[in-house]
């Protein structure tokens, strides 16, 4: 593996690879016997917010024996119009990765190509493979298996993370099944290339009935704030709370945060819930060092110059 750009680019052996190593990583934390990052610097290259991944990524990059250098994208050339090719092919001569968070999937994409070295996506509007690779984590060391896994994610079904779902859900052979009002659903190609493991419904009992997950993330992603009104008014209704949890009692409660009280999740639920949800938080440090130790051992991806 030379890059982790999104979920639909891994294969099933891919995300069976890199759990079996979160394992291994969680259970070694503090203990690794080799550091495949030594003398490496990686960038984070970041145009939005972060609390989780930009912490988790720099720890993460230390303890495997790297140096992180963390760039706000709006301090460097970039934010004031440098294309994204010529970022890359500066940024590809002096780095050993780069750990990208931004708007468009093809910027991080063409960072990929133009930049020759390895490249992860840290969060893009379509996908946040990152995330998912720790809520499947999350799960494997909760219920023991994926085996048999029905999933209900209830509210934007068509944000990132939702879509990180659909593409896990094909390439994993689970059933997930997204409660989400009609003009938040995802596009029909995209459940097209689901192989069947995905449906989408206006009606969250239904979805979340015989779940063993109920997921949700916030009704308002970065880059969306200027809906915001529009997006709260769509969105009541799609909110897990004590009620939801009588259709699925005995599901696990799971948000990649940040969460908003009262909206996607309410208060109590996400309390009662807590220690799965920051265990989630938790896991994305070990899966992202899995991850980074599998680059690590590949190869040099070919540059376009
Ligand atoms: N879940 C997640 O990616 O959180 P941050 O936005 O804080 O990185
Ligand atoms: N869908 C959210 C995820 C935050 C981690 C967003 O893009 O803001």
């Amino acid at each position: 593996m030379n890059n982790l750009l999104s979920i639909e680019s891994l294969s099933s052996n891919d995300i069976i690879e890199i759990l079996r190593r979160t394992k291994v990583m969680k259970s070694t934390r503090g203990n690794h016997s080799d550091l495949p990052l030594k003398g490496q610097c990686w960038a984070l290259i970041f145009s939005k917010s972060s609390t989780r991944t930009r912490v988790s990524f720099e720890v993460g990059v230390r303890e495997l024996g790297g140096d992180p250098l963390f760039l706000a994208a709006a301090d460097i050339q970039l934010g004031r119009g440098e294309p994204i090719k010529d970022t890359a092919r500066v940024m590809g001569r002096m780095l050993d990765g780069a750990i990208i968070r931004t708007f468009a999937q093809s910027d991080v994409e063409e960072f990929s190509a133009f930049s020759g070295v390895p490249t992860i996506n840290a969060l893009t509007d379509e996908e946040h493979p990152c995330q998912i690779l720790a809520d499947l984590f999350t799960i494997q060391e909760t219920r023991g298996t994926l085996d048999g896994l029905r999933v209900a994610f209830i509210g934007d079904g068509d944000c990132n993370v939702a879509r990180s779902w659909i593409w896990a859900a094909a390439r994993c052979g689970f059933e997930l099944v997204i409660a989400a009002p009609t003009k938040f659903q995802p596009p029909q190609h995209l459940l097209d290339q689901a192989d069947g493991r995905v449906t989408v419904t206006t009606d969250c009992a239904k979805a979340a009935r015989g779940a063993h997950v109920l997921y949700t993330d916030v009704w308002v992603s970065m880059g969306k704030e200027d809906e915001e009104a529009y997006r709260l008014a769509q969105f009541q209704g799609y909110q897990i709370n004590s009620s939801l949890l009588h259709e699925a009692p005995k599901a696990l409660v799971m948000h990649c945060l940040p969460a908003y009280r009262g909206k996607e999740i309410d208060d109590q639920t996400f309390e009662a819930h807590s220690e799965t949800i920051f265990r989630q938080a938790e896991n994305r440090l070990h899966a992202q060092k899995a991850v980074l130790q599998m680059i690590a051992a590949g190869r040099k991806t070919d540059v376009i110059s």
